[in-house]
């Protein structure tokens, strides 16, 4: 537990652009930090008039909008298209969120200059504010590589999808005593390197609250309790898009499933039934070129 003394919240955001020092200001004064994914433009201009602090263009896009079963096939190419346009959108809000992209798998991994090189390209060509890469390990040396070029670099450790078959597949880490030991021997690492934030996923709360206590930076907790400095949610999970079930973790505000489902359904049944389009989706013409047009043809007005 915290004893650290925590200041009252500000009431009101202020309007402008979410920087990072106003994070570290949230981590101490105990306002929590709202993430939540987003993809493309009308979902980053939602989150962000809503008041989210940041936006991740998460490689959960694989698996929520390209349909794939797992976060490793989508490409660096794919991701810049949807960051930009997530980008684009939140710009729109009076208060823009910070807006960071996931590198996905394989983009960073092989060699520091390969991670330069794809963080510089979320930066230049999609107008993300910094990147999220998964690990420690070997992963340090990229967050330094990245945070050298001047681009900032979150972490995320616990659960790390891209690496999930190495971990046993998606489930909670960190719960036995050395792996919640090395988890805040990683945290502390992902810090040192020069993160400025740090993705907690699936880990029992008892441990994030403790990673949460030793590190200066802020954490973001998915699955960690509610003792992390901030929480991400992914877009979909939490309007309820998309069949199926969701982890525990998850809070389903919506059923925009079911809601697409009576609202496409009702249009199917206007279409055959000709009840759609009506007479206020119609373009008028006047009567005189329609008799015209009519008179064109050779064929007798109406
Ligand atoms: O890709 C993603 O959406 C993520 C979050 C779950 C943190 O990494």
């Amino acid at each position: 537990m915290s004893t650290r003394p925590r200041r009252p919240a500000p009431a009101t955001p202020a309007p402008g652009k979410v920087a990072l020092p106003d994070l570290v200001a949230q981590k101490s004064t105990g306002v929590p930090i709202v993430m939540i994914t987003a993809y493309d433009a009308p979902s980053g201009q939602a989150a962000a008039e809503a008041g989210v602090d940041v936006i991740l263009v998460g490689d959960s896009a694989a698996m929520t909008v390209l349909g794939h079963d797992s976060t490793m096939p989508i490409t660096i190419n794919e991701m810049i298209v949807l960051t930009a346009a997530a980008t684009r959108g939140s710009s729109k809000a009076d208060r823009a969120p910070l807006v960071v992209a996931d590198m996905p798998f394989m983009s960073f991994q092989p060699s520091d200059r390969d991670a330069i090189l794809a963080a510089g390209r979320f930066v230049k060509e999609a107008g993300a504010d910094a990147v999220k890469v998964e690990g420690a390990g070997p992963t340090l040396d990229r967050i330094r590589a990245i945070v050298g070029a001047g681009i900032p670099v979150m972490g995320h450790l616990g659960l790390t999808p891209q690496s999930a078959t190495a971990l046993g597949g998606f489930r909670a880490q960190g719960r036995t005593a050395d792996a919640a030991l090395q988890l805040v021997e990683d945290a502390l690492a992902v810090q040192a390197a020069g993160a400025f934030a740090l993705v907690l996923e699936c880990v029992p709360a008892e441990i994030a609250a403790a990673v949460t206590e030793r590190v200066g930076i802020p954490t973001i907790g998915i699955g960690a309790g509610n003792k992390t400095d901030g929480q991400v949610l992914v877009w979909h999970d939490l309007l309820g898009i998309g069949a199926g079930s969701s982890p525990r973790f998850v809070e389903r505000y919506a059923d925009l499933h079911q809601a697409s489902l009576d609202a496409v359904g009702r249009y199917v049944k206007d279409v055959r039934t000709r009840t759609f389009p009506s007479e206020r989706h119609t373009y008028a013409i006047a009567d005189d070129e329609l008799a015209a047009f009519q008179a064109g043809l050779g064929i007798a007005a109406l």
